[in-house]
């Protein structure tokens, strides 16, 4: 709005809104009575400071008059406006933004001035706008800065400072130590497969010709389920042989890992829980050479071509013939050392034919079908792998040590 009045130089003056207006109407009745100075020849008298205020209650409105020179004087006026200026907050930055730079903005208006500067002063009026018009602007910008610096109003939240670095996970060597084996089976053609850890009696014991009285299921101490007796908490994973068998679809090819338990003393070498690889091969004709050629493959992929396998006859119900198996100790190279127990060779796994017993058990008929099984420990391996000499450190869930396996493989 503008207002055009003799008093005020005869000029047209820029007010604010109605309270702006009415706050005129004041001023010029108070005026008339005690006029101000008069102004320079050429200028009047600018109002600034009113946008927003109140119409002043008393004469202390002078003090936002100040004598109007031409377009110099305005933008002095302005300048110490912008620099009282306080932005606070994302909303004072606004109202900052809109006043002065906005498309309706005082800068604007004075630009819009420059049409009535004389010729010869337009080039030296031009840069002092120009002037202006940075400096309003660099006020913007730096403010801008600091509010976005600041946290959201009210929240209490600083969006702008750096994000807590997200914590990522790395694969327990266990898993580690699974899934390579895993890996190097598939490469043969075998499949993996899962069984209960809760079992009964019969797949874990019996039906792999342990019968109830049979002295091998001393070898195993077992947990029982109290409220339950003909549960167990499975010794080992050749429970997931006789459920696979059981389902009649041959041929087998299959590793089953998992986790077993036994009623044992907790110690550096050994512990109440541990992970098993079972494996088990079903088919027509499948001898004693392809458990072998299957278990050479699988150590040289494992520990490296130069490893030497050695197999000792053993016993084991559940197979017949029965051999264990021992790879050359990788520490000392075969040398002799406290792992290997000076001996040079690391003992890894059960192995042997299925005995007949166990695929009559599972209704395969056993003049037809033959096959291998095998069954070792993940823990062993791996503590070799990584030179880990504690088996409880595993399962303490230490980040010291869980961290040092982020990248391994
Ligand atoms: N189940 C045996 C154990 O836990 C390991 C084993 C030996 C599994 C020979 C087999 C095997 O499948 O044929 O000690």
């Amino acid at each position: 709005m503008f207002i055009h009045s003799p008093i005020l130089g005869g000029k047209f003056t820029k007010v604010f809104g109605w309270n702006g207006i009415l706050w005129m109407i004041s001023y010029i009745i108070s005026i008339e009575k005690n006029p101000p100075p008069a102004p320079p020849p050429g200028g009047g008298y600018i109002l600034i400071g009113l946008a927003n205020r109140q119409p002043p209650t008393d004469n202390s409105f002078l003090r936002y008059l100040c004598p109007m020179n031409g377009l110099q004087e305005k933008i002095e006026a302005y300048k110490k406006e912008i620099e009282a200026y306080s932005i606070q907050n994302a909303k004072d930055l606004e109202a900052y933004r809109i006043q002065f730079l906005g498309t309706k903005g005082i800068v604007k208006s004075l630009m819009a001035e420059m049409k009535d500067v004389p010729v010869a002063e337009k080039k030296a009026m031009g840069q002092l706008l120009n002037e202006f018009k940075n400096f309003a602007e660099e006020k913007y910008a730096s403010a801008k800065e600091l509010t976005e610096h600041q946290e959201v109003e009210g929240t209490g939240i600083d969006y702008s400072l750096p994000g807590q670095p997200m914590l990522t996970g790395s694969r327990h060597p266990i898993s580690l130590m699974r899934q390579r084996i895993i890996q190097i089976f598939q490469r043969l053609g075998f499949s993996v497969a899962d069984g209960p850890e809760i079992e009964d009696d019969w797949h874990n014991f019996t039906a792999l010709n342990l019968p109830e009285d049979h002295p091998a299921r001393d070898m195993q101490d077992t947990f029982y389920v109290q409220q339950q007796p003909a549960w167990l908490l499975r010794t080992h994973t050749s429970n997931v042989q006789i459920r696979e068998m059981q389902k009649g679809k041959l041929p087998i090819r299959m590793i089953m890992p998992g986790r077993v338990y036994r009623n044992e003393t907790i110690s550096a070498r050994s512990h109440c829980f541990f992970h098993q690889v079972e494996g088990l091969y079903i088919d027509e004709q499948v001898s004693f050479a392809d458990l072998k050629q299957t278990l050479y493959f699988f150590v040289r992929e494992l520990f490296g071509q130069h490893v030497k396998v050695r197999f000792r006859p053993s016993y084991f119900p559940f197979t017949e013939p029965s051999a264990e198996m021992d790879v050359s100790c990788m520490l000392c190279d075969s040398k002799g050392c406290s792992v290997c127990k000076k001996t040079g060779w690391l003992e890894i796994l059960g192995c042997g034919m299925v005995h007949p017993n166990v695929l009559e058990n599972c209704g395969i008929d056993s003049n037809k079908y033959t096959g291998f099984a095998f069954g070792m420990g993940i823990e062993r391996p791996t503590m070799l792998k990584y030179g880990i000499k504690d088996i409880r450190l595993f399962s303490e869930n230490d980040l010291r040590f869980l961290k040092q396996f982020t990248g391994a493989y």
